[in-house]
């Protein structure tokens, strides 16, 4: 699905007081890919790409993402909850990369007790900011058609379907 990021683009609802913007550094992949990986385990895009269901194939995704020639640490972004206690614990990661005119999202996620605050619809508006501030006019992202879910959220944010890319993925029989 693509968006044009040269017409306004919709408003993020604000950030609740308990969880906080981090910005990507290299120290944080840990962060990222434990976040990722407690976002899509359970879900259907694990289905489809299996190293996002194992905690081990969320970090080696998350190292190959941050060493790509294109990788933009300005759309790549980290949301920590802090419950009132003095530890944090990361619940939500956006990567962005640069493919050619387009900044490509890579995997948008939220764990699951922090969904339906607004917080995917935040971390998605900052990644594309993100895009905007290098320059880059258009942004895509995949996601899996039996997402719904997702899909629903994307196309009421603006972005449009352009292609359907269909891909090969095990099933387990019972
Ligand atoms: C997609 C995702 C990032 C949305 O995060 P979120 O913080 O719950 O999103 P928001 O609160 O900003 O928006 C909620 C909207 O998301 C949509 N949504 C997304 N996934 C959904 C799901 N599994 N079940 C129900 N609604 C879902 C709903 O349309 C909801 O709209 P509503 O507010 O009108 O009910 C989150 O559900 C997630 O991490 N899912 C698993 C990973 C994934 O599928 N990522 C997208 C692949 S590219």
């Amino acid at each position: 699905m693509e968006i044009d990021l040269r017409s306004s683009m919709f408003s993020p609802p604000p950030l609740p007081a308990e969880y906080q913007l981090v910005q990507w550094s290299a120290g944080l992949i840990d962060a990222h890919a434990e976040a990722k990986f407690h976002s899509f385990c359970y879900e259907i895009d694990a289905n489809v790409f299996p190293c996002l269901g194992e905690r081990e194939g969320c970090l080696r995704l998350m190292r190959e993402i941050a060493k790509r020639d294109g990788f933009l640490r300005e759309a790549t972004w980290l949301l920590a909850h802090n419950d009132g206690s003095d530890s944090y614990d990361y619940c939500g990661t956006v990567q962005g990369v640069r493919d050619s005119d387009f900044g490509a999202i890579q995997n948008l996620g939220i764990t699951m007790p922090h969904r339906g605050h607004g917080l995917g619809t935040y971390l998605l508006h900052r990644s594309l900011l993100g895009f905007r501030e290098v320059g880059l006019n258009k942004a895509y992202l995949e996601v899996t058609a039996q997402n719904t879910g997702a899909v629903k959220l994307y196309h009421r944010l603006g972005f449009r379907r352009v292609k359907t890319v269909y891909k090969a993925a095990d099933v387990a029989y019972a």
